[in-house]
């Protein structure tokens, strides 16, 4: 009862039809009040009264934590993929993104600074973006440093200010292409899987490095279809939506092949069977996804890593490196083509420079990820906030304290 007063109360404050104020409660502000006290928040602001459809679905008896992006972070919008969505005012798109922004459970920043990762579903739950039980997560990661934090509250649980907006998790294919994984995605058209693995709820999906397949050559290249599908249903754990801190020491799962993987962890790395984890954590729609520096085998499961060595060497009878990169000619060329490297490094206001920008803001995004297991969608942020108490990251963005 308490939810549904509170987002009465929401609705009054923000001009809406509901006229009944007396729900007000104690001496806290409703939302409408505090963002309109914040003048870096104007923006989202006036967003959440175009869309206060998105309040009226506000959960649960405890509350929410709004990550609410500051007017700085509205200005890069043209310089992220959200940019066609606001331009063109795509109203699901932008109804998807603030669902994005909104946290099951009322958190202080203080609670929002873990010490490992942890994933915190959001209001979003439309398919596209979000096939996994209870909603799209948004993942939190601790920055180094001591941390003094204010947290703004309201009756209905806590806003906090963020730097950019965060971006929904995409789905499969478009996260492979984003990251370069052509390898593994051309071996999905080539088993006319990857309609399957974009679709699948709730999935776990290892993904070898391009370097792990080309490492392998005829060992795979030259494998039958049904080979093949086997060996990529050894990388796919279904009904699972396992993020590292899942990944623990001797664990066992059980993958869509039938077969079982084990997570051993050597120092710092983690490994599956003797793959090591490269980038962790990349979210998708239907679940995660994580890169690993060689092709599982199903026929090798015991396969042990040397921790001593910085890359291990491949899993597969008979592996010699090729010089093309295997599959890749079965990936279909349309608009979602790899872009050249020609046009990478002339970012254009053509429609392939403006995905040659798309990919590096990815790419460099990757660079981050590999070091800090910060969530795959981390955009880009503001280099030059660094130091001004900007301590922790949520899905990529930095948490203004
Ligand atoms: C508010 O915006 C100003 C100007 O961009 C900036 O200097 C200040 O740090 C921002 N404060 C917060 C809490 O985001
Ligand atoms: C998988 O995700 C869907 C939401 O897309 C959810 O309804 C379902 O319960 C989940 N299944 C499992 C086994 O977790
Ligand atoms: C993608 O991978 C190919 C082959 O490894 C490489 O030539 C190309 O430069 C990569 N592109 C990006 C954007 O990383
Ligand atoms: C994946 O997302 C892209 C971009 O939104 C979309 O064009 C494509 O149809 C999606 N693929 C599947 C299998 O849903
Ligand atoms: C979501 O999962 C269901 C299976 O539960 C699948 O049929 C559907 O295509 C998936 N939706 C998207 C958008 O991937
Ligand atoms: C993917 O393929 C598996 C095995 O053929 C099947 O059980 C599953 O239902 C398929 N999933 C979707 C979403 O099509
Ligand atoms: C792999 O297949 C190619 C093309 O069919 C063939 O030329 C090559 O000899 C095969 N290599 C091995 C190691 O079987
Ligand atoms: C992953 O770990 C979290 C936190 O311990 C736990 O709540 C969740 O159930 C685990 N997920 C799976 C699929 O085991
Ligand atoms: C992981 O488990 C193995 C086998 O029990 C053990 O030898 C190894 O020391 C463990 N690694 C870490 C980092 O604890």
């Amino acid at each position: 009862m308490r939810t549904q007063r509170w987002t009465t109360t929401l609705a009054a404050a923000l001009g809406c039809l509901v006229p009944d104020v007396r729900a007000q409660t104690g001496s806290l502000k409703d939302l409408g009040s505090l963002l309109a006290s914040q003048k870096n928040l104007t923006t989202f602001y006036s967003l959440i009264q175009k869309y206060p459809q998105i309040l009226f679905q506000l959960p649960s008896q405890d509350g929410v934590t709004i990550l609410a992006p500051n007017n700085d972070a509205f200005e890069k919008i043209p310089y992220t993929e959200l940019n066609a969505a606001f331009a063109n005012n795509d109203q699901t798109i932008i109804t998807n993104v603030l669902e994005y922004h909104i946290l099951s459970g009322s958190k202080t920043a203080a609670q929002l600074i873990p010490g490992a990762p942890v994933f915190i579903p959001t209001l979003l739950t439309n398919p596209s973006f979000s096939n996994v039980s209870g909603g799209a997560t948004v993942e939190n990661v601790k920055q180094a440093g001591d941390v003094v934090v204010f947290d703004l509250e309201f009756n209905g649980g806590y806003v906090q200010v963020i730097d950019s907006l965060l971006i929904p998790p995409a789905n499969l294919t478009t996260t492979i292409e984003s990251f370069n994984l052509t390898s593994f995605e051309g071996a999905l058209y080539q088993t006319n899987k990857l309609t399957n693995y974009t679709t699948t709820p709730n999935s776990t999906i290892f993904v070898p490095q391009n370097d792990a397949f080309q490492a392998l050559g005829p060992a795979i290249a030259n494998m039958t279809t049904d080979q093949l599908s086997a060996i990529l249903d050894y990388h796919l754990i279904p009904s699972q939506v396992l993020y590292t801190p899942n990944l623990t020491n001797g664990s066992t799962f059980v993958t869509a092949n039938g077969g079982k993987i084990t997570v051993r962890q050597g120092g710092n790395n983690l490994y599956i069977n003797s793959a090591q984890l490269l980038n962790a954590n990349i979210l998708i729609a239907n679940g995660v996804l994580h890169t690993i520096d060689n092709v599982l085998n199903p026929a090798g499961p015991d396969a042990l890593p040397n921790p001593q060595i910085a890359s291990q060497g491949p899993v597969f009878a008979s592996a010699e490196r090729a010089s093309n990169l295997p599959f890749t000619s079965a990936i279909p060329c349309t608009s979602s083509c790899p872009v050249s490297s020609v046009t990478s490094a002339s970012a254009s206001v053509t429609g392939e420079g403006v995905a040659a920008t798309r990919t590096s803001v990815r790419s460099s995004a990757t660079a981050v990820s590999s070091s800090s297991s910060r969530a795959g969608v981390a955009r880009a942020r503001e280099t030059g906030l660094g130091g001004v108490g900007l301590v922790m990251a949520v899905g990529g963005a930095v948490l203004m304290i």
